[in-house]
C-alpha cells in the first residue's frame, strides 16, 4: 500500500479489496436493496465486480455530482487512462468493454470533448428550440406517430390486452430517429435491434460494427446531399467533422433514444399504478411527474465510467490513479442525505442527476422530456382505461447495468372512441408521398411502417 501524501490514509488497491458482485437476482429486482447494504458496508464508495471486472461504484449524491463536475483535471472518461486495461487486465471479450472503448463525444476530454459536444448543440438547437419550424414538424410527425402506434395495437378492437413496452415506448423512440436522422424505416429496424444487443450484449461487438456502417452510409450522403435533420445541422456547425466522427457521434443517438423509451416505459408504469394521475392530464402535470420518475427511478441508472488521474480520496476511500468509478445516478437519488435535503426542500426536484452534470451533462434533456411527456399525453388522451394486467411488484426488469426499465408491460386497455383521430389521405396504399413528407420524417409508403409495427405485435 502506499500513502496518499495529502491526506496521509492509504491508498485502497481496488484488486486487493472482497468485491461485492453488482449484477445479481437482487439487483434485477431491486437495486435499491443493494445500494442500501453497500452504502451500510462501505459509505457511498463501494468496490464492487461488474461482470468479473473490479470497479469503484460510487452511490453518494454528493460524490456522484463531484467526479460530474470535476471532469477533466481529476477525472476522465477515456479508457486508456484505466490502468487494469492499459495493462492488459481487463479481458477482450468484456461485454461493456466495446461500449467504454468507444472514440465519441461521450468518452472524451478536453478539447476534443468540447468540440465533439459543440457539434452536438449546435446539431440539436433547431429540434429544441421552442417555436423554430423543425420543433413544430417534429411534434406533428411525434403525434403521428403515437397515433400510428395505437392504430396497430388497436387495430383487432377497441379494447384489449397490449405489452406497452414493445409496441409503444420501445419503437416510438425509433420512429423519432428515423425522424432526426431523415433516414428510411426498414434500415431504422435492423438498427434497434443492434442497438439492444450493443446495450445488454450479446454480440455487442457485430452490433457495434454494422451499426457503425449504416450511420457512415448515411454521413457521406448527407455530406453531399443536406436535409433538414440532425446530421445535415451537425455537419454545417463544424465543416472539419469527418464522416467517420459524425457516424461515430449517431452510433450514440439509439443508444439515447432507448434511455428515452425507457423513461417513457417507467413514466406510464408511474400512470397506470396511480389512477389519481389521470384526472390531471394536462401538460404540466406530465411533464412534472416525467420529472419526478426521473428522479424516483431514473432510466439511466448508471452511468459508464470515471478513471480516477491522480491518487484521490472519494468517499471513506483513497481511489488509486488508473481505477474505474461507476456512477449511480439512481443510487445518488436514494442517498439518504439528498433525499433529506429534498425532503426539507432545501433542495429541489430539479436537482436530481438523471440528465447528468458538468461538461458532459445531456444536451437533448428537453429533448427527451418532450417525447416523454408527449407519448405519455397521447396514451392518456386515447385510451379511456387503462389497467397494469399483473400486479405493479411482479412487473419483470431489463437486466442491464445502465438501464432501469421493466422487461415488458402488460396492459389491458379500452380505446375513448372520440379520440380516434379522422383517417387521412396518407393511409392509402401506393399513394404518392403523403402530406407526412412536409414533416422531413420518412414518408415513404406507410404499408412498411404498419407491417413493422404489427411484427413488434406478434412479439408479446
Ligand atoms: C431519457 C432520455 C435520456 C437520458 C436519461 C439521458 C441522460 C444522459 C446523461 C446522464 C448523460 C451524461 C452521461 C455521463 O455523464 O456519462 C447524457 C449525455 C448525453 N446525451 Fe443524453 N439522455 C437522454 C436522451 C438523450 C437524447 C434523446 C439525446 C440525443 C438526441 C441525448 C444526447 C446525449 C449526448 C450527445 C450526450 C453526451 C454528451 C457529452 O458527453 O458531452 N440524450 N445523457
Amino acid at each position: 500500500m502506499i500513502s496518499d501524501r495529502t491526506s496521509g490514509s492509504p491508498v485502497e488497491n481496488l484488486i486487493s479489496l472482497p468485491l461485492e458482485p453488482l449484477l445479481t437476482r437482487d439487483y434485477e429486482t431491486d437495486p435499491a436493496l443493494v445500494h442500501e447494504r453497500l452504502r451500510a458496508m462501505y459509505g457511498p464508495v463501494a468496490p464492487v465486480d461488474l461482470l468479473g471486472v473490479p470497479v469503484w461504484f460510487a452511490s453518494g449524491y454528493d460524490e456522484v455530482l463531484h467526479v460530474m463536475q470535476n471532469h477533466g483535471d481529476v477525472w476522465s472518461k477515456r479508457v486508456d487512462n484505466w490502468r487494469a486495461y492499459a495493462e492488459g487486465r481487463v479481458p477482450a471479450d468484456w461485454p461493456l468493454l466495446s461500449l467504454m472503448a468507444a472514440d465519441n463525444s461521450g468518452f472524451h476530454d478536453g478539447d476534443r470533448h468540447r468540440r465533439l459536444r459543440g457539434v452536438w448543440d449546435e446539431g440539436l438547437r433547431p429540434f429544441q428550440t421552442t417555436g423554430s419550424g423543425q420543433a413544430l414538424r417534429l411534434e406533428r410527425a411525434m403525434l403521428r406517430f403515437c397515433d400510428d402506434l395505437i392504430g396497430v395495437i388497436t387495430e383487432d378492437g377497441p379494447s384489449g390486452q397490449m405489452d406497452l413496452v414493445v409496441q409503444y415506448g420501445r419503437p416510438f423512440p425509433l420512429l423519432v430517429a428515423n425522424h432526426l436522422l431523415g433516414v428510411a424505416l426498414e434500415r431504422g429496424e435492423e438498427m434497434v435491434a443492434d442497438h439492444w444487443r450493443l446495450l445488454d450484449g450479446p454480440d455487442s461487438a457485430g452490433a457495434y460494427q454494422r451499426l457503425y456502417a449504416a450511420l457512415l452510409e448515411l454521413a457521406t450522403l448527407k455530406r453531399h446531399r443536406r436535409g433538414d435533420d440532425l446530421p445535415s445541422h451537425m455537419l454545417d456547425a463544424d465543416a472539419s467533422l469527418t464522416d467517420e466522427e459524425l457516424a461515430r457521434e449517431l452510433l450514440m443517438l439509439a443508444g439515447f433514444l432507448d434511455f428515452t423509451g425507457s423513461l417513457i416505459c417507467n413514466v406510464i408504469v408511474e400512470v397506470v399504478t396511480n389512477p389519481g394521475m389521470r384526472e390531471t392530464v394536462s401538460v404540466g402535470a406530465i411533464e412534472e411527474t416525467v420529472n419526478r420518475v426521473a428522479l424516483l427511478n431514473p432510466a439511466l441508472a448508471n452511468l459508464t465510467f470515471r478513471y480516477a488521474r491522480t491518487d484521490v480520496r472519494l468517499g471513506r476511500f483513497v481511489i488509486a490513479a488508473g481505477d474505474p468509478v461507476m456512477l449511480s445516478v439512481s443510487g445518488a437519488h436514494a442517498d439518504p442525505r439528498f433525499a433529506s435535503a429534498l425532503r426539507d426542500t432545501i433542495r429541489s426536484t430539479r436537482a436530481h442527476l438523471a440528465w447528468g452534470a458538468g461538461p458532459h451533462r445531456c444536451p437533448s434533456r428537453r429533448l427527451a422530456t418532450q417525447m416523454a411527456t408527449i407519448a405519455v399525453r397521447r396514451l392518456l388522451d386515447r385510451f379511456s382505461s387503462l389497467q397494469l394486467a399483473v400486479p405493479a411488484d411482479r412487473l419483470s426488469w431489463r437486466p442491464s447495468p445502465f438501464i432501469r426499465t421493466p422487461r415488458s408491460l402488460p396492459v389491458a386497455y379500452r380505446l375513448d372512441q372520440s379520440s380516434v383521430p379522422a383517417p387521412g389521405p396518407r393511409q392509402e396504399a401506393g399513394a404518392g408521398p403523403s402530406p407526412a413528407a412536409e414533416d422531413g420524417g420518412d414518408a415513404r409508403p406507410r404499408p412498411g411502417l404498419l407491417a413493422f409495427l404489427r411484427k413488434l405485435r406478434r412479439r408479446q
